[in-house]
């Protein structure tokens, strides 16, 4: 049993309001948004204003993936825009600002995400495990839609779960990237909670089934 995150990176900007709403009727859990700054990710998409409207066609929790520097500048933003849960990366900031921005979050009565890029080391997550309620094990390097699953991340993943099952249980496990009918199957083994899945859900035939598969 998992949740499943649509990644809108995927959807049909034209006709978002559609997509979204498309979400919902298949059952999808969360609606996850993307946001990158064309610096700590070489591309660009989409950012306040677009969340703010989100946020008004729908019901279904916002799962905001920021891939920007010092997210600690826009955290308050984001939140304020619609955020349900709002992820940073370990990356993107000083380990000071990283917990500060952490704490900031829940403080706003916001679920506070932080998320490890592929060549993260596990160890460098130990310090805010006590501070999330989800930690992003991102199976791709971000940027980009439609890239190659890493498997060598699920090392990670189960690790993960050993270490917050000692000392903050309710903290979820997300995967992001290249996840599919396959690859879900891989990280449900492997301790994972929530699905982020943006290309094989909108190429999906039978959009509703693939939703299905993901949480059975
Ligand atoms: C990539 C984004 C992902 C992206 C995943 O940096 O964070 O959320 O939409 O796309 P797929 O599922 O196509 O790998
Ligand atoms: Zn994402």
């Amino acid at each position: 049993m998992a949740k499943i995150a649509p990644s809108i990176l995927s959807a049909d900007f034209v006709n978002l309001e559609r997509d979204i709403h498309n979400i919902e009727e298949n059952g999808g859990d969360w609606v996850h948004v993307d946001v990158m700054d064309g610096s700590f990710v070489p591309n660009i998409t989409i950012g306040l204003p677009v969340l703010r409207d989100i946020r008004r066609i729908t019901s279904l929790p916002l799962d905001v993936h920021l891939m920007i520097e010092r997210p600690i500048r826009f955290a308050e933003r984001f939140i304020k825009a619609g955020a349900d849960w709002l992820t940073i990366h370990l990356e993107a900031d000083t380990s000071q600002n990283t917990m500060t921005c952490l704490e900031m979050i829940r403080a706003m009565g916001c679920k506070a995400g932080l998320s490890i890029k592929p060549g993260t080391p596990l160890k460098a997550a130990l310090p805010y495990l006590t501070k999330c309620d989800m930690i992003l094990v991102m199976t791709v390097e971000p940027g980009f839609g439609g890239q190659s699953f890493m498997t060598d991340m699920m090392d990670k993943t189960r690790r993960l779960r050993k270490l917050l099952d000692e000392v903050n249980p309710e903290c979820l496990i997300e995967v992001d990237g290249g996840i599919d009918a396959v690859t879900q199957g891989i990280c449900k083994k492997n301790g994972v909670d929530v699905m982020v899945t943006g290309s094989a859900y909108f190429k999906a035939p039978d959009r509703a089934a693939f939703v299905k598969i993901i949480q059975e």
